[in-house]
């Protein structure tokens, strides 16, 4: 016979609390984690829409710092406003790629960043596993804003809740993330969530560009553009990543363009009411064309942006529960 049920389920949703300190990628998670994450971002689209007072103060009096090891512009602005409209005191330590040496350095960062008491940091870094290291150093949760060719959670998130917002649910969708899936931690954090979502994933890229044994992540990977765009629900560009090139993976930007360039007419291609996705910054006329990044009636980029500051607010609320003590948390 089945005990009957003696613990009190812990809060309002009717699930457990999400189970997890920190948030350093979407392996792991489980499908009502995910969806929990989004169901969550979704009461911050409003407020962020108010046109005054944008606020909200449940993190007031805790420190936020966003250590950005390696440049960026919309997740590092992102994760700030977040913490902002959530009332933390946010600090931000931009820390210019380059040579800040791996292994002993960054340890020390951590304990640093630890001794200071922050109580929520967030996290890029150019090595993959970096995050990661930091996490398993520090007190408090951290939160991966992109390590390397790794993982990066909140771009998953919040594109996942972009197409759940255009589409209205994300199973059964034809999804084509296409372009530099081989340098891309968009890429592999997208697959991740997902297919765990229930999408069905093709990845279209060069041979050159393609990661060896990818269709173990359940997705089907194509080389051919027009055959995997074929009545796609869904289009995510991916930036060629040339920094993360050592040598000739392609022959030229204008070559790429000729065969993996997204034009208007290779989006015909797709469903009639496909949406298209970049997680930015593009590199307009090589991987996208400019036509088709500004069709209001295709293109979600702006979208995305906006998802992605009621996502990292919804990731910097859940992670910090049990630490301002809300019910069921501790
Ligand atoms: C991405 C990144 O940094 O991984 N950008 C982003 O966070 N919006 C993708 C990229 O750099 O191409």
């Amino acid at each position: 016979m089945l005990e009957p049920q003696t613990r009190p389920i812990p809060h309002g949703h009717g699930v457990h609390p999400f189970p997890h300190r920190h948030l350093t990628g979407i392996f792991g998670l489980q499908p009502w984690e995910i969806t929990f994450l989004l169901d969550e971002a979704e009461q911050w689209i409003a407020l962020n829409r108010a046109s005054a007072a944008k606020h909200d103060n449940r993190l007031a009096g805790l420190t936020l710092i966003n250590a950005f090891f390696e440049n960026s512009t919309r997740t590092l602005l992102s994760f700030e406003i977040a913490g902002k409209r959530l009332g933390a005191d946010v600090v931000n330590m931009a820390v210019a790629q380059s040579s800040v040496s791996k292994g002993e350095t960054l340890i020390d960062t951590a304990v640093t960043l630890n001794a200071m008491r922050a109580d929520v940091i967030v996290i890029r870094h150019d090595a993959s596993g970096a995050v990661q290291l930091i996490a398993d150093k520090v007190d408090c949760p951290v939160l991966n804003a992109g390590d390397g060719r790794h993982e990066h959670p909140t771009q998953a998130l919040l594109d996942a809740l972009t197409i759940r917002r255009r589409k209205g649910q994300i199973a059964g969708l034809k999804i084509a993330i296409c372009g530099d899936v081989l340098h891309s931690r968009v890429a592999r954090s997208n697959i991740l969530a997902l297919t765990a979502l229930a999408a069905d994933v093709r990845v279209i890229a060069p041979p050159t560009l393609m990661p060896a044994a990818i269709e173990r992540m359940g997705v089907t990977p194509f080389t051919d553009f027009d055959a995997g765009l074929d009545g796609a629900d869904v289009v995510m560009m991916l930036r060629l990543q040339r920094e993360r090139m050592a040598g000739g993976f392609v022959p030229s930007p204008r070559e790429y363009h000729a065969l993996y360039g997204l034009t208007p007419e290779r989006l015909a291609r797709a469903a009639p009411d496909a949406i298209v996705m970049h997680p930015g910054p593009m590199n307009r006329g090589v991987e996208i064309d400019s036509v088709v990044a500004d069709d209001v009636k295709r293109s979600a980029i702006t979208e995305q942006v906006e998802m992605g500051v009621a996502v990292r607010m919804a990731c910097l609320d859940v992670l910090t529960r049990a630490q301002r003590g809300v019910e069921g948390w501790a």
